[in-house]
């Protein structure tokens, strides 16, 4: 039926108004890149935009339809997207933050939440998820992305891609998901974004590729395209990614939708002579939609009339296009997706609060607990100082890329999530403390003042009398809980760092409240693997919060006081200082490994190492504490071979010895010692997260097949290699036990 309703419609449509199909427009709401072409209202009514974003809101989105459907020749309804990345109203953790769960439910849950408030509220296609693998803290959308690892990225990427499309995108509650950015824009060189990616065609496939190519898998509906110039070509105008790979070689059936102007790019990219130019590349490569550029709109005709674009493949893309409409249900009913009725009873119901509230628990990870210094021992406390600029503090609670969230009122911030949970219990002494904006002489880009607010204005007499304030407030208090971190506009789009300290006077201040001699708790807000070296050596406990997302501060407050016990795990490496990035777990050896266990260091001279810095991160992969107490028992192997069609059995007693319960993300690594071309010292090949009851023992097992071990061989043949493995368990990347086993033809 989709396929004879499409070819009658496509029989009726002029060149223009198949044009109009390839043509995505923002509404001006919320501008994710420069401003142009002001007049897509009229656009629309001439039957030129096939497609809106940046538009929410059941009334505001109706206008526009009805623009579409009731003024056009046609009537063809239009697609609404939205950057609904980490929940639409309800604000889940940063994407980055909420992969630290270790949880696929959690990243489901919050991808099923996120749709149905979205797709109630005019939405029906969100740019999400970002599946580009990170390395590099610098780069201001790691607080984007699922981290480092292939494996757990590719995960945590199709749950999510299950939670906004669900089971039937024809439901009312359901959304088309976008897998972006095709592919390499998480290596942009220097952290800084935008910028170009190089990277070898091994490195390409093992790294980049897999979670993109798991999302086809899943029933994607669509993909964007990178910014990024990829070995020389820019993602956007490359037929090799588009064509070859993702419809020949994958199977792909949705429609592929560029980054923002990023055709237009091709022209700065040095890849196309003008605006023209790049419309015929960026079609021909496999862009099928053009996102705000407006080149498809003003070059078709005339590419198609002079032969370097085919009708042919115009009516391709338009029927790709048009299928996604037919699946959701918009030619039977174009306003289905913008029910006042239905926003209200969904948006930020208390339902959805609490899920958000448990994703947020489940996603801090606790980082440093010396002495046990949480949970607060309420029984025992009078008094807490909460200080810094991010105890009471809503807006930054929901990070950034929050879509249409509320910065204003509905964020519960720690202060207050805090004196709910305490009540009069316990007094708390509030004080701010410190900016963390960026100083005057950090050497910060003027141009970047307007966009910071805060920036600067503070005087030195001003400052001085914040920490004044709050050492104050600490002296009259049993214990200190710092706020600290980054402002959220620090990560995310064109927000990369070239230091990853924490910004502002945060650490004066610190250093001030540590003269006092009291328990210091950090709770760390940020996008991204902050260099945390400072207060790894001062601060007694580190529970790093990311961005929590609207229910942040009950989330925290329940860690802190020890309702729930920490349970997230580092999804991404912590480096101990800007220098040692690219630091991830999954290195290679190189020839001269660096030992420095050996007495002898004169021998590790000539190793790859630094003068300067051990090799190892700040906070290892996969690192993350608990309230509760896990002791691992001897690790265990049903076989020391296994066989190509075989399975060997991995297992592991785990004992909560501690007097809390918890949840511990028990991790399973291997190794190939010898390959046909050189591999990581470690892989992430299963987790599993467990909840245990104090005293309670439970064994863990994983099953490994030779499939879990293939990898691109040296010939880019794809498979596992007969040889000695090594297979490691344990709590992190660094803390492993290691037996080894034969993979045998
Ligand atoms: O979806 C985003 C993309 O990730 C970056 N550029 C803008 C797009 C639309 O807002």
């Amino acid at each position: 039926k989709m396929d004879s309703y499409i070819d009658e419609l496509m029989a009726k449509m002029t060149l223009k108004e198949k044009i109009g199909q390839l043509d995505l427009q923002t509404s001006f709401r919320d501008l994710t890149g420069p401003s142009i072409n002001e007049n897509y209202e009229q656009q629309i009514k001439d039957g030129h935009v096939g497609a809106v974003f940046n538009a929410y809101e059941p009334d505001f989105n109706r206008t526009l339809q009805q623009m579409a459907v009731e003024e056009t020749r046609l009537g063809i309804p239009m697609l609404f997207g939205y950057d609904v990345i980490h929940g639409h109203k309800t604000i889940f953790p940063q994407s980055l933050g909420e992969v630290a769960s270790w949880d696929l439910d959690v990243a489901k849950e919050g991808a099923r939440v996120a749709a149905r408030e979205a797709a109630a509220d005019g939405v029906m296609w969100t740019f999400a998820p970002m599946a580009d693998i990170t390395r590099d803290p610098r780069w201001g959308r790691i607080s984007e992305s699922a981290g480092e690892d292939v494996y757990l990225n590719t995960l945590m990427s199709v749950a999510r891609v299950e939670g906004f499309q669900g089971d039937d995108l024809a439901a009312p509650d359901t959304v088309l998901a976008t897998a972006k950015h095709f592919v390499g824009y998480g290596l942009a060189q220097g952290g800084r974004d935008y910028h170009t990616t190089d990277l070898s065609e091994h490195e390409l496939w093992t790294t980049q590729m897999p979670p993109f190519k798991a999302m086809v898998d899943a029933g994607v509906a669509t993909f964007m395209t990178a910014f990024n110039d990829l070995n020389g070509i820019p993602a956007t105008g490359s037929k090799f990614l588009l064509t070859d790979v993702l419809r020949d070689q994958w199977g792909f059936e949705g429609f592929v939708v560029t980054d923002y102007t990023a055709i237009n790019e091709l022209v700065p990219h040095g890849y196309a002579r003008d605006d023209k130019h790049a419309a015929e590349i960026a079609f021909n490569a496999g862009a099928d939609m053009d996102m705000v550029g407006r080149v498809y709109l003003d070059y078709m005709e005339e590419l198609l009339e002079e032969g370097k674009v085919s009708i042919e493949q115009i009516d391709t893309s338009v029927r790709r296009i048009l299928e996604m409409k037919w699946r959701l249900g918009l030619f039977e009913d174009p306003y289905r997706y913008f029910d006042n009725a239905r926003a209200e009873q969904e948006i930020l119901s208390e339902q959805n609060l609490a899920i958000a509230r448990d994703a947020a628990r489940k996603s801090a990870v606790l980082l440093k607990n010396e002495d046990q210094a949480l949970p607060l021992q309420l029984d025992s406390l009078e008094s807490i100082a909460l200080i810094g600029p991010l105890a009471d503090n809503k807006r930054d609670m929901i990070g950034n890329w929050a879509a249409a969230g509320d910065r204003k009122t509905v964020p519960v911030s720690l202060k207050q999530g805090l004196a709910e949970r305490l009540g009069d219990e316990v007094t708390i002494h509030y004080a701010e403390g410190a900016t963390y904006n960026f100083m005057v002489d950090a050497g910060f880009a003027a141009s970047r003042a307007d966009h910071m607010v805060g920036y600067n204005d503070l005087s030195q007499q001003q400052l001085d009398g914040m920490i004044a304030e709050a050492v104050s407030a600490a002296k009259q208090s049993d214990v200190i809980v710092l706020a600290i971190g980054e402002d959220q506009r620090m990560s995310g789009e064109a927000s990369s760092r070239v230091e990853l300290t924490l910004p502002g006077n945060q650490r004066e201040l610190m250093t001030e409240l540590k003269k006092l001699g009291k328990p210091m708790i950090g709770v760390v807000f940020s996008g991204r693997p902050n260099d945390l070296s400072w207060e790894q050596q001062n601060l007694d406990a580190i529970l790093h919060a990311w961005y929590p997302g609207t229910a942040g501060g009950h989330a925290i407050a329940d860690l802190l006081v020890g309702d729930y016990s920490p349970s997230g795990k580092l999804p991404i490496t912590f480096p101990r200082s800007v220098g040692q990035v690219p630091i991830f777990y999954n290195m290679k050896n190189t020839g001269r490994p660096y030992n420095a266990d050996n007495a002898n260091q004169r021998q590790e001279h000539y190793k790859s190492r630094y003068d300067d810095s051990p090799n190892t991160p700040l906070y290892a992969f996969g690192h993350g504490l608990s309230y509760a107490s896990f002791e691992y028992g001897e690790l265990t192997l049903s076989s020391e071979t296994l066989t190509m069609e075989g399975e060997l059995t991995v297992s592991v007693e785990v004992t909560n010895r501690g007097k809390h319960a918890g949840e511990e993300v028990v991790q399973l690594y291997t190794r190939q010692l010898v390959g046909s071309v050189t591999r990581p010292v470690q892989e992430l090949k299963g987790f599993d997260k467990v909840h245990f009851e104090p005293g309670e023992t439970k064994t863990v097992s994983f099953t490994l097949t030779a499939e879990d071990l293939a990898f691109y061989r040296a010939d880019m043949s794809w498979g596992a290699e007969a040889g000695e493995f090594q297979v490691m368990v344990g709590t992190a990347s660094d803390q492993v036990q290691h037996k080894g086993f034969t993979l045998v033809e």
